[in-house]
């Protein structure tokens, strides 16, 4: 998979990509990455990226120019011109074109066009679905709003979504950028040491769809299926006067994995009691979440 940067501040990343999981994705080419420098695409001795917003108001608007020139050096050109009004809410983009935005000539097979992404605080939340679709994806270009934000005919004309990160407003969009590109690749396989784990934490696949087994523990036990992931332990089993939970030392997996399940219901009840509407729940789950509830009474 290859992610693709658009940003007025490409310094930003050094740190993200020389660490962790996404250096070792880089360094095995499980994912690429290309930086781009917006003021490159600039034609002034200033090298201006920004300007006034018309109508009036605080801040600065980033120009369109320099990014449809950036989009344009990474072979996109716009979107065909009847999806420009349809609000398009799929991540993967409908009509497969070349990277030059038109139809393959005539025999050659069509590349997808990469999905444009712009980070804003207006986008439709980032969620762990979103992430998944994403990661099925071969190209994606992440443009990195700023200042008040993006002329929106950029949006309007190449982006296929604009995605934000969660109810605030941050300075910009590169940490956004980040936060997307992080929990994107390490749903891509080989990436994550253990190919399960994935589905194993919090706002995991449904228990259906869960394939992967872990030491005979059973699989549908680990499986979030949008709930919160539960409390983990491990050694000393004695820390701060806290012991760890005897049920997870006892070997028995059946017992471990009801213990599990209701602290997922317990968590995911205490800190998002919204996710519960969505979950998918059994007739055990309901009880426990019913003794769960009598428990804190
Ligand atoms: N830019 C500013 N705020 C943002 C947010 N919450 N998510 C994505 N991009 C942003």
């Amino acid at each position: 998979m290859r992610f693709e940067i658009v940003t007025i501040f490409p310094g930003f990343f050094a740190g993200i990509f020389e660490n962790g999981i996404l250096r070792r994705a880089l360094a095995e080419e499980l994912v690429t990455v290309g930086l781009h420098d917006l003021r490159v695409f600039t034609h002034d001795r200033h090298r201006t990226v920004d300007d006034r917003p018309f109508g009036g108001g605080e801040g600065m608007v980033l120009k369109a120019e320099p990014l449809a020139e950036a989009l344009a050096s990474l072979g996109i050109g716009p979107k065909a011109v009847s999806e420009k009004c349809q609000g398009t809410t799929s991540v993967v983009p409908p009509m497969p074109q070349n990277d030059a935005g038109a139809l393959a000539p005539e025999g050659e097979p069509l590349a997808q066009r990469p999905t444009v992404i712009l980070l804003s605080a207006q986008g439709q939340r980032f969620t762990q679905a979103v992430a998944r679709e994403l990661s099925r994806i071969d190209r994606v270009v992440l443009i990195c709003g700023r200042y008040e934000g993006v002329d929106e005919r950029i949006n309007q004309l190449y982006c296929d979504m604009e995605l934000s990160i969660g109810d605030y407003v941050l300075s910009g969009g590169e940490l956004a950028a980040a936060v997307v590109m992080d929990a994107t690749m390490r749903l891509i396989p080989g990436v994550l040491g253990n190919e399960a784990s994935g589905e194993f934490e919090s706002f995991g696949v449904t228990d259906a769809e869960i394939t992967s087994d872990t030491q005979g523990v059973p699989r549908s036990q680990h499986g979030a299926g949008g709930l919160l992931d539960y409390p983990h332990y491990t050694r000393p089993a004695e820390f701060g006067g806290l012991r760890a939970p005897e049920v997870l030392m006892n070997g028995d997996h059946h017992e471990i994995r009801r213990w599990r399940r209701k602290q997922q219901l317990r968590k995911t009840l205490a800190n998002r009691p919204d996710l519960l509407e969505g979950a998918a729940l059994s007739a055990e789950d309901r009880l426990l979440l019913e003794s769960i509830k009598q428990e804190e009474c």
